[in-house]
């Protein structure tokens, strides 16, 4: 028996600590592997795809359950680097995995995070921009756009106007990922500026556009969902501005107040995939020398975790028939916040909610047959980890299967302009003043 080897086992701890050094494809698929291995019940590793250059796109899941959804556990998911010269993210997803696993049964609150969240991370979406940027580099980079030079911030389908872009495969695998999971929350993580940016990105007068700006029917949980993240991260609370660049203040900003853009990938979600997504810009500088990391990190932590358990706010459940069956397709929203692309239940029959404590209409509509209204009220102390929990029953037996996937389906382009226009974009502006220096920024 190899005594020594055993004393030497006891002794080393089972993690050695990732360092804060940038990680390349090679180094970070190491890593990932090494986590699913080490902690391989709470932990999911697979691709959703290939980069032009045939990198991988790796998605580590972490979760009690993270093979597959369960009821009543919500997805959420991290994406970062999708502009390769915008590198921070990147490696604070990788500490943000680490510190998740190693806290698990430690820390309550990790521990109970990881036990009723499904936590998609992605650290790079454009794994060959980072490649192709050689080293730190504060500004832009050609880096930034994917093999094929295209940016893949710019190339998604857009929610008002047509995006003739060809789709890239970074962009397929994403929005075909986006289809196979009940993605709830989201932020897409970015570098050249310091704030949490809400949808829209593009729009239309419908949304607030005469107003320099473009909202959702959700502003107020955009807005609380931005400022969570801001306001734990001290750089960003302050409304720190880059060289040169805008302010904004508590550090939050509506995307088109800042400036618009076609085709990006966080209105794309919140119009096609049910999922509220935010944008974050992390660094002033793209591409920082690697001995900023930790600071970054130390920025960002609080802020990171923070932000994942809001996808606990509001409301969830399942949708059922007079015989208990659950029921797919079934349009569940909230009376004035309509999307153009209703929100509807998954093949469990489940519904997701993001909503403030408040009192709501629920409008509940098999398509073809008539809705149901249910008020709801969500106290002002929620639970913290789980929605307020609701199922709902239907007049309606023996119809499973029966109901139409795609009824009412959903434009190709989504007119916006064509919807009563939503109370949110009729609010006041604060951003009005800001205009004049939108589009000297990349984000
Ligand atoms: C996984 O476990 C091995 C063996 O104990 C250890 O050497 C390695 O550092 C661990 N890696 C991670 C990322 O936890
Ligand atoms: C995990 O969640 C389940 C049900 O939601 C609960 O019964 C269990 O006690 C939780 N475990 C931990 C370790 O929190
Ligand atoms: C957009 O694509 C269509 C074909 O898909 C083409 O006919 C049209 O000219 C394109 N428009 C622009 C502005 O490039
Ligand atoms: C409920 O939603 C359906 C489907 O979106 C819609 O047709 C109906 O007008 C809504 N009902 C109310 C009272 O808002
Ligand atoms: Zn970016």
């Amino acid at each position: 028996m190899d005594f020594a080897r055993l004393w030497l086992g006891l002794m080393l701890p089972l993690v050695v600590a990732l360092d804060f050094n940038y990680h390349h494809q090679e180094e970070m698929e190491a890593f990932l592997k090494d986590i699913a291995k080490n902690y391989s019940s709470i932990t999911h590793l697979h691709s959703i795809g290939k980069s032009v250059e045939g990198r991988n796109l790796w998605v580590l899941v972490v979760g009690w359950f993270p093979k597959e959804h369960r009821i009543g556990i919500p997805d959420f998911k991290y994406v970062a680097n999708m502009h390769g010269d915008e590198t921070v993210g990147r490696e604070l997803l990788l500490h943000l995995i680490e510190y998740l696993v190693t806290n698990e049964g430690k820390d309550p609150d990790i521990t109970n995070l990881i036990n009723s969240t499904r936590i998609h991370i992605m650290p790079s979406m454009n794994p060959d921009g980072f490649e192709a940027v050689r080293k730190p580099n504060c500004f832009y980079s050609n880096g930034r756009e994917n093999h094929n030079q295209y940016d893949l911030n710019r190339n998604f389908p857009d929610g008002f106007e047509f995006n003739n872009v060809t789709r890239q495969p970074e962009t397929e695998a994403v929005m075909k990922w986006l289809k196979t999971e009940t993605f709830v929350l989201s932020a897409n993580l970015h570098g050249g500026a310091v704030v949490s940016s809400y949808p829209f990105d593009n729009g239309v007068p419908a949304t607030g556009t005469l107003l320099a700006r473009s909202l959702t029917p959700d502003d107020d949980v955009f807005q609380y969902l931005a400022h969570t993240y801001a306001s734990r991260n001290p750089s960003m609370r302050k409304g720190e501005q880059c060289k040169n660049k805008m302010k904004f203040p508590n550090g939050v900003t509506n995307g088109y107040s800042w400036y618009p853009l076609v085709g990006g990938m966080q209105d794309y979600n919140y119009i096609w995939a049910q999922c509220f997504e935010i944008t974050l810009e992390l660094s002033c500088c793209k591409y920082p020398q690697e001995k900023k990391l930790p600071f970054f990190w130390n920025e960002n932590k609080a802020s990171l975790i923070e932000y994942i358990k809001q996808v606990h706010l509001g409301i969830k459940g399942q949708v059922f028939d007079q015989n208990r069956n659950p029921l797919p397709n079934v349009i569940v929203e909230v009376q004035d916040r309509k999307h153009i692309c209703p929100y509807k239940t998954n093949k469990f029959g489940e519904y997701y909610l993001l909503l403030l404590p408040g009192t709501y209409m629920i409008n509940v509509t098999v398509p073809g047959h008539h809705s149901q209204l249910t008020k709801v009220t969500i106290p002002e102390k929620s639970q913290k980890f789980g929605a307020l929990k609701k199922d709902i029953l239907l007049p309606f037996q023996g119809q499973l299967n029966s109901i139409p996937v795609s009824n009412p389906s959903c434009p190709m382009i989504p007119l916006y302009r064509n919807l009563p226009s939503h109370s949110a974009a009729t609010k006041p502006s604060l951003f009005l003043f800001l205009v004049t220096l939108l589009h000297m920024f990349f984000k």
